[in-house]
């Protein structure tokens, strides 16, 4: 069977795949939705130890464990950042990549800047202001109120631990852009067309570097496609999925 691993984004959880997952179980494929440390049932790893090479490693540790050493991968936003440190670390493991909202270059100053002023914010106060704030920059301009309730859910069930260490390790995350080219396994990028944190403009940049590359815009959906459009982005991870395959099966 068919393996598939499913790396989610920040703040959240594995659960943001659950609509994916069930869909892609139904074709027949083995489905891995694993919790990064810190993040769900996982405990966090200590601040300094915390890193996407960190995270890739423990992605790695699943594939060997739970997917004979090697699956397809997807990672969503800081899911991309550590699909793409376990591509640059262990490309073997990766039959096939799949990039959904996300970059491959590092951050900006100003982005490095607004991450740590969330950082202050959150000990000041709490998460939740940073909460709504990533809630409006993450879902499309008039948002879903149920989908929208059931992400602030999903936020607020992560620690604060796991929270602040992710967002430290992302102002620290290498620009990755260079290791594009050098990817020769199938790849999708999938964006919506209405994603403020990584616009299409980014995913049409990362293609740039990987012409066999597909890219798909989802419509009316924000940074947080898998969850606002579900039955699409499940849609077109299928299609990505039975052309992958076709492709890996013609190869010598
Ligand atoms: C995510 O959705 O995982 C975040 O937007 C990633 C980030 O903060 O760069």
């Amino acid at each position: 069977m068919d393996s598939i691993v499913l790396i989610h984004g920040f703040p959240l959880d594995s659960a943001m795949w659950s609509e994916q997952a069930a869909c892609l179980r139904g074709r027949g494929f083995h489905v891995l939705t694993p919790n990064l440390p810190g993040f769900g049932d996982r405990p966090a790893l200590p601040p300094e130890r915390t890193t996407m090479e960190a995270f890739a490693a423990d992605i790695r540790e699943c594939i060997q464990r739970e997917a004979g050493g090697r699956a397809i991968v997807g990672g969503f936003s800081m899911g991309g950042y550590v699909l793409l440190a376990l591509l640059r670390e262990a490309p073997e493991c990766v039959a096939a990549a799949l990039f959904v909202d996300t970059r491959a270059d590092a951050d900006s100053y100003d982005a490095r800047k607004g991450r740590y002023q969330a950082i202050d914010q959150i000990r000041r106060d709490g998460p939740a202001g940073f909460f709504d704030a990533s809630l409006t920059r993450m879902m499309r301009k008039r948002p879903d109120e149920k989908i929208r309730a059931a992400a602030r859910a999903m936020m607020e069930r992560q620690s604060v631990e796991g929270i602040l260490a992710a967002q430290t390790a992302m102002t620290k995350r290498r620009d990755q852009t260079d290791l594009l080219a050098e990817l020769t396994m199938p790849v999708m990028v999938l964006v919506g067309a209405e994603d403020a944190i990584t616009p299409p403009s980014v995913a049409l940049n990362m293609q740039s570097h990987m012409p066999h590359a597909m890219v798909v815009q989802v419509v009316s959906a924000g940074h947080l496609a898998p969850m606002e459009q579900p039955a699409a982005v499940s849609g077109h991870m299928e299609t990505f999925l039975a052309t992958a395959k076709r492709a890996l099966e013609a190869r010598p």
